[in-house]
């Protein structure tokens, strides 16, 4: 025991780091964790989900506290105890929300930064693949905890969803019962997705996030030029006080200092719609209590899910699903459908680039029109073509990088 210094004071740098090693964290994080220098605020969206997800979990642990997870009483302990009864329980409600709706957005602008820049290519294929693990996980979570207040959208969203898996005309009801515990949405129900909501899909998501840190370790991020960078020679010029010519900065404190900027404009942004806009994440249908004989005239789901339920709705039942397969798929294998050794950003892509904005147009068309009710045949028509074409958008990828395959190997 002769390393552990008799002097040292509880809790100082010294005594941590004969303890827990301290100074070896701090050494790996500011001389051998590197980034790239050419990287702009979009990098800093993973770290804003990392936080707002802590967010989530703090304002949820709030909320658990008064939430009761019994048909007879959910409702009342979110609208009244929680809102009017619990000091500041009102502003848990409201930030968690607000969060649950402001991570999708994030998720979604992390995502589509990851096409632009093609960091889901070569050696950064698993980033991708637990990326949207978390994606699926993040979409569990959300819709268990929208079953929690047990108003009239939390029941009818519930039952069209889990209605799903009676998979169309295979008819499996026996599974539809199964998942809910009874024949409709019941007591059952909200206690299991309660549990899911709580325990199951939040471990789950930490367990994701460990794997995704992970997966991005070797393959270092991307940058904006989607450059190839030898971390070692730029790591050993930074070092060598060469500081312009590195292409890279250290993780700690030249970059953190960076998302941490970022991440405060963020917070400056996200508090302001918590205390000014948080109606946009809270649906007024669920303000009434869920009533298993009065069918609301439009279900729909929040804004999220819209892109992919427009691609469900307008096809009959069967192919409607088999649709919602495909689609979900397409997003998963990206990495494998687009068949291009080129990774370059999209602008520097022909194509591509046309084929990255085509997409984000598409999808946000689908999200516009999936709010709308499917009563107007001209939205209707609008929405079958943006779902058409959504699916298409895989084959169409998988053809012109192809074709970028081709073009690179003559070169
Ligand atoms: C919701 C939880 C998530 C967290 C906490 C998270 C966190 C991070 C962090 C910290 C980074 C490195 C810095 C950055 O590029 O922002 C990163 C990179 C990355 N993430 Fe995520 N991420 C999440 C979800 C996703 C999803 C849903 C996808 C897409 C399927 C995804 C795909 C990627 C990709 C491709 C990279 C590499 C970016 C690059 O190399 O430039 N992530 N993530």
């Amino acid at each position: 025991m002769a390393h552990f210094d008799e002097n040292a004071k509880p809790f100082s740098n010294k005594w941590l780091d004969e303890r827990i090693g301290l100074n070896t964290l701090k050494r790996v994080l500011n001389t051998e964790y590197w980034i790239p220098k050419n990287i702009n605020f979009l990098w800093a969206m993973g770290m804003v989900l990392a936080a707002t997800f802590g967010i989530l979990l703090v304002s949820g642990i709030m909320l658990l506290m008064y939430y009761k997870p019994d048909t007879n009483l959910a409702f009342d302990s979110v609208n009244y105890t929680i809102m009017s009864e619990v000091g500041y329980g009102w502003l848990w409600r409201h930030v968690h929300a607000v969060g649950a709706s402001i991570v999708f957005l994030i998720i979604y602008i992390h995502m589509f930064t990851g096409i632009y820049y093609g960091s889901y290519k070569r050696g950064r294929e698993l980033i991708w693949l637990s990326g949207m693990g978390l994606f699926v996980a993040f979409s569990a979570e959300a819709f268990s905890g929208y079953m929690l207040p047990w108003g009239q959208m939390s029941y009818w969203a519930g039952m069209v969803i889990t209605n799903l898996f009676s998979l169309g005309s295979l008819d499996v009801t026996g599974l539809v019962e199964w998942i809910r515990g009874d024949y409709v949405p019941g007591d059952a129900y909200l206690t299991r997705f309660f549990m899911l909501h709580v325990m199951l899909i939040p471990l789950a998501i930490i367990g994701l996030i460990v794997l995704h840190f992970g997966t991005l370790r070797l393959p270092h991020v991307n940058n904006q030029e989607s450059e190839e960078i030898d971390f070692e020679e730029s790591a050993a010029l930074w070092k060598a006080g060469k500081r312009k010519e590195s292409k890279v900065i250290p993780f700690s404190p030249v970059f953190l200092s960076k998302d941490v900027f970022v991440m405060g404009v963020y917070f400056i942004l996200f508090f302001y719609l918590v205390f000014y806009n948080f109606e946009f994440a809270m649906d007024p249908v669920n303000f009434d209590p869920a009533d298993g004989l009065k069918t609301p005239t439009h279900i729909y789901p929040e804004w999220y899910f819209l892109w992919s339920y427009e691609i469900l709705r307008p096809f009959s039942k069967d192919i409607g699903l088999i649709a919602f397969g495909v689609a979900q798929a397409a997003m998963f294998f990206l990495p494998f459908i687009d068949r291009s050794p080129n990774v370059a950003p999209a602008h520097k892509r022909g194509l591509f680039q046309i084929w990255f904005w085509v997409l984000l147009i598409d999808m946000i068309t689908l999200t516009a029109m999936g709010k709308l009710p499917p009563t107007n045949p001209t939205f209707a028509t609008i929405g079958l073509i943006a779902a058409v074409l959504f699916l298409a958008m895989g084959p169409i990828l998988f053809i012109i990088t192809m074709f970028e395959k081709k073009i690179e190997k003559g070169a």
